[in-house]
């Protein structure tokens, strides 16, 4: 009998790179485990990752961090999910993750996010909803920034279709950064396998992209005004984004990119699930937060 029904979308979380702007810090931590505040910056993509309904993830790394990340998140069943690791030898690119990946998408749609992406906004939720019903082609989110030639940028023309995508154009066409989070449909690892290494030696996730704009079959949103996406990459943008978080959790009381709360909210795990997370933070106000949650 043949199976009509679709693979539900399995997510890819990328948390390799060198770091080496956040050297020496870097040269014993991942950049993807140094605090964004009051959690790790992998907390966020993660979160990010739960919100758009993905429970089953695959984390890459290098051989070097592996551990650490599996100290930090386990097996996910603690939060309700299924994690689990894979190594990236060496950085050769974002594209390459896929490849690593194939046999865990085992045929599935996917969303790869990196692990240094920080998303937020009222805008998010909704976006990473529709992107995920879309069942054919890619969906890939736009955002203006100050300076384009540092991302993957795309071009739009007068009647808002995207026409081109370019990895760090020295002469940016646009102002529209492409973000760190890619659906794609189960097409993307031959995609993968058919691209070759840019002239920085790596396989480019711009290079898949414009494969899919090539067939018509790119669907980039926007991120408007009112969506934060941060920069880590830095001393002072980790510290940024660090001040940014601050704020609006000090101001509402409220937690961005907690994988606990998500979980919890999502009824993947029981109050009393929660409360054993929460109790073993408990000196920490992290922890704290988490069992105040039960009270509300
Ligand atoms: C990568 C991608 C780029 C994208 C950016 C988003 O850049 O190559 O297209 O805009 O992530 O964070 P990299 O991290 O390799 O500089």
């Amino acid at each position: 009998m043949i199976n009509l029904e679709m693979k539900k979308r399995k997510g890819i979380i990328l948390a390799g790179g060198l770091g080496t702007r956040l050297s020496p810090i870097s040269l014993a931590i991942s950049k993807q485990l140094m605090p964004v505040y009051d959690k790790p910056m992998i907390y966020y993509p993660l979160t990010t990752l739960m919100l758009a309904d993905i429970n089953d993830i695959l984390l890459i790394s290098s051989p070097d961090h592996l551990n650490s990340f599996k100290r930090l998140l386990g097996d996910g069943k603690s939060l309700g999910i299924n994690i689990e690791y894979a190594s990236q030898e060496k950085p050769q690119g974002i594209a390459q993750a896929l490849i690593i990946g194939e046999k865990f998408l085992n045929g599935s749609p996917s969303v790869l996010i990196l692990g240094d992406n920080l998303f937020h906004g009222n805008e998010l939720l909704p976006k990473l909803e529709s992107a995920n019903l879309k069942k054919d082609g890619a969906t890939i989110f736009a955002y203006p920034v100050s300076d384009p030639e540092r991302y993957g940028v795309v071009y739009f023309n007068k009647s808002g279709k995207a026409c081109s995508i370019e990895e760090k154009p020295s002469n940016p066409k646009s102002r529209f950064a492409i973000t760190g989070i890619y659906f794609y449909d189960d097409t993307v690892i031959s995609k993968a396998k058919k691209i070759k290494p840019s002239l920085r030696g790596e396989l480019e996730i711009s290079s898949i992209n414009k494969l899919f704009l090539q067939e018509s079959n790119l669907n980039v949103e926007i991120m408007g005004r009112g969506m934060a996406w941060l920069d880590t990459g830095t001393f002072d943008s980790l510290n940024e984004a660090s001040n940014y978080i601050r704020a609006l959790e000090k101001r509402q009381g409220l937690k961005i990119g907690s994988p606990e709360e998500v979980a919890w909210r999502k009824g993947w795990i029981k109050d009393s699930q929660l409360k054993e997370l929460g109790n073993a933070l408990k000196s920490s106000s992290y922890g704290k937060y988490l069992l105040e949650l039960l009270k509300n």
